[in-house]
């Protein structure tokens, strides 16, 4: 099932997260599977549960869908980033704010520790793309977007620019 994805402006995506407590359920397996249907269908590297307007650290990543490589679907429960190493500086966008991309600086590589769908905890480290969408989701479920980490100046334009669709109704 194809989720709608929720804007800029619903405060779902602005809040913390509330934490996974139910592993090996048959309603998480379904979740997941539904928020990868819904993460490719909108053709993004990553969505985060918030996005689908649902409050828990939950994420799915997959950094493969535009390369050549077979995909490489990664879930990430309860995650927290426990390294980050040097600086990458590239453009930036988010499926919950369609139509703008800025440029954001992030660590290059980042270490993640998470819980799998069977609540197993895990490490996995990732450069590059990878490290960028560790950080732009596990940023999401701690209510933080990517506009954030841009300059207040273009935070505010971006904002303006928002409130203008939302008047003529072509934000939803
Ligand atoms: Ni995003």
């Amino acid at each position: 099932m194809v989720y709608k994805i929720v804007r800029y402006g619903n405060p779902v995506l602005e809040r913390a997260a509330e934490k996974v407590t139910n592993f090996n359920t048959p309603e998480l397996r379904q979740l997941i599977e539904d928020m990868f249907e819904t993460m490719y269908h909108a053709k993004g590297v990553g969505l985060a549960a918030p996005q689908i307007g649902l409050s828990l650290h939950l994420t799915v990543i997959d950094t493969q869908i535009d390369g050549e490589g077979a995909p490489k679907p990664i879930v990430l429960i309860n995650p927290e980033i426990i390294r980050k190493d040097g600086k990458q500086t590239g453009e930036e966008g988010c499926l919950s704010i369609p139509g703008f991309r800025e440029q954001v600086t992030r660590a290059m590589v980042a270490t993640v520790r998470a819980q799998d769908e069977s609540g197993q905890w895990f490490e996995t480290t990732g450069d590059d793309l990878l490290a960028r969408a560790f950080q732009h989701e596990i940023d999401h479920l701690n209510g933080i977007l990517f506009i954030s980490h841009v300059s207040a100046l273009k935070r505010d334009l971006i904002k303006r620019r928002i409130k203008k669709l939302m008047k003529a109704g072509e934000w939803e």
